[in-house]
C-alpha cells in the first residue's frame, strides 16, 4: 500500500474517530440491518464501550499499515479470540460491508472511489490475517479433541 493511500486512510480515520459515538452507532445500525442475527454476539456490550472498541479496531487497521509485520501477531491473537466471541468467517464480509456503508454515509461526496478502495483493501488485509488465525485456532481445537 503506497504512502498516499495510507495517509488518506489516516486522515479519514481521525475524522471518523472524532465523532466516535455517532460513528459507532451508525456502524452497528448498518451491521444489524445487514444481519440482525449478529445482535446476539453483542448482547452484553454497552454502546459506549462498543464505540471505543470499534475505534480501537479501526486504529489497528490503519495504524498497522505502515509496518504490517508489527501488527500481524496482534491481529492473529485477535482473530483467535474472535472465535471465542462466536464470530464466524462469513461475519467478516458483513462487518466489512457495514464499515464501508458507514464511511460512505459519514463522508458523503468526500468518500471518493479512491478512498473507498483504500478502506476496502485495508479491511481485506486485516480481516484476512484474522480469518487465517481463526482457522488455525479452530483446527487446533479440533485436533485436541
Ligand atoms: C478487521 C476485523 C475486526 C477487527 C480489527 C476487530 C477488532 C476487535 C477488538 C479490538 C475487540 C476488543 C476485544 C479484544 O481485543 O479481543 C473486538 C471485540 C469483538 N468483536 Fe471484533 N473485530 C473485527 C471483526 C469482527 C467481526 C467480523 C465480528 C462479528 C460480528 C466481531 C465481533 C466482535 C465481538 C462480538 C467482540 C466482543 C465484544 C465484547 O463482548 O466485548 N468483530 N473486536
Amino acid at each position: 500500500m503506497d504512502d498516499q493511500t495510507i495517509r488518506m486512510l489516516e486522515t479519514t480515520f481521525v475524522e471518523f474517530a472524532r465523532g466516535k459515538e455517532e460513528s459507532a452507532s451508525l456502524f452497528y445500525e448498518r451491521l444489524f440491518a445487514l444481519d440482525p442475527s449478529l445482535r446476539r454476539l453483542f448482547v452484553n456490550v454497552e454502546m459506549k464501550s462498543l464505540a471505543t472498541k470499534l475505534m480501537a479496531a479501526l486504529g489497528l487497521v490503519v495504524g498497522g499499515l505502515r509496518d504490517l509485520s508489527k501488527v500481524v501477531p496482534v491481529l492473529e491473537s485477535l482473530g483467535a479470540r474472535h472465535v471465542g466471541y462466536g464470530v464466524e468467517e462469513a461475519h467478516y464480509q458483513t462487518v466489512g460491508t457495514a464499515l464501508i456503508q458507514t464511511l460512505a454515509l459519514s463522508f458523503g461526496d468526500r468518500f471518493t472511489p479512491d478512498i473507498r478502495a483504500a478502506w476496502t483493501g485495508a479491511y481485506g488485509v486485516v480481516s484476512g490475517v484474522m480469518i487465517d488465525a481463526a482457522r488455525r485456532a479452530l483446527a487446533g481445537n479440533q485436533a485436541a479433541e
